[in-house]
């Protein structure tokens, strides 16, 4: 049984169909990279993943079960820029999101200390060391992004949900940013659904890259079909269509239905 399963998973907005007949299997640990154009679905995926919202149609299992609503380990987390407290300095924010999920509180003493000294290891492997002390707002916009990326690697969620985290950096600090993931995956392995609209960066850091696409279409009625995942590539042994490597086979989506 896999990790993640979605099983025929439709969802529409007042009538309007955006996503459809989406089928998924998903082993722990795996990373996905998503890429599809702009208004595809792809958030909303994510969003129904983190059981944000409940779709038209279909189910999603994680580890069995429906996804978790509470905050817990197992409920996926997705952090972006804007998620980091503006009343915290950079130091007890990432100490904040070690404590994620659980109800730990505010720490004094001895754990105080330790957890400072982890804080400021993750500073330093981002990048942000110098700024532990400041506030957020003192911060450019691809910091503040790099430490909401730290925020949600402390955290340690068994998944990790990714939505364009990188958008905003530039080339050095996004290849730094890719190789600290990568580092953070090997210690503690997590499954990470990433949307990107970087196909290199898609490739380079998942282990499969979905592509979500309308099959269908209707020119006198564009709102007529949702996408789906028309591609699912093996991202480790490239450009080999994934879904010709399972033995689990779903029905071939019909372009001319
Ligand atoms: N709660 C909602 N109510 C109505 N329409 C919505 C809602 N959420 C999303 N949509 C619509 O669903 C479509 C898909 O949105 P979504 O944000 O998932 O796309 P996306 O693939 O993430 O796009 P982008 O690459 O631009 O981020 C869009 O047309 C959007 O307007
Ligand atoms: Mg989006």
């Amino acid at each position: 049984m896999s990790f993640v399963e979605v099983r025929d998973l439709w969802q529409s907005y007042g009538g309007r169909a955006i996503l459809e007949r989406v089928n998924l299997s998903v082993a722990e640990g795996e990373f996905i990279s998503i890429v599809g154009a702009s208004g595809c679905g792809k958030s909303t995926f994510l969003r129904l993943l983190l059981a944000e919202e409940q779709p038209t149609r279909g189910t999603i299992s994680v580890a069995g079960a429906p996804p978790a609503v509470e905050p817990n380990r197992a409920r996926g987390v997705v952090f972006q820029r804007y998620s980091v407290f503006p009343h915290l300095s950079v130091r007890d924010n990432i100490i904040a999101a070690e404590s994620f999920g659980t109800r730990t509180g505010w720490l004094w003493g001895a754990r105080r200390r330790a957890a400072c000294r982890r804080a400021d290891d993750l500073l330093a492997r981002i990048g942000l060391d110098h700024v532990a002390g400041h506030y957020p707002a003192a911060l450019s916009g691809g910091m503040q992004q790099r430490l909401a990326i730290g925020q949600a690697l402390t955290a340690r969620p068994r998944i990790l949900l990714l939505d364009e985290p990188f958008g905003a950096l530039d080339p050095g600090t996004r290849t730094q940013m890719h190789d600290f993931l990568t580092e953070l995956r090997a210690e503690a392995p997590m499954t990470v659904f990433m949307v990107t609209h970087d196909l290199a960066e898609g490739f380079k850091l998942g282990d499969r890259v979905l592509v979500f696409d309308k099959p269908r279409w209707d020119p006198h009625d564009p709102n007529a079909y949702g996408a789906t995942i028309t591609y699912d590539f093996d991202a480790i042994n490239r450009g080999i269509p994934y879904h010709h490597l399972r033995e689990e086979k779903h029905d071939p989506i019909d372009a001319h239905a």
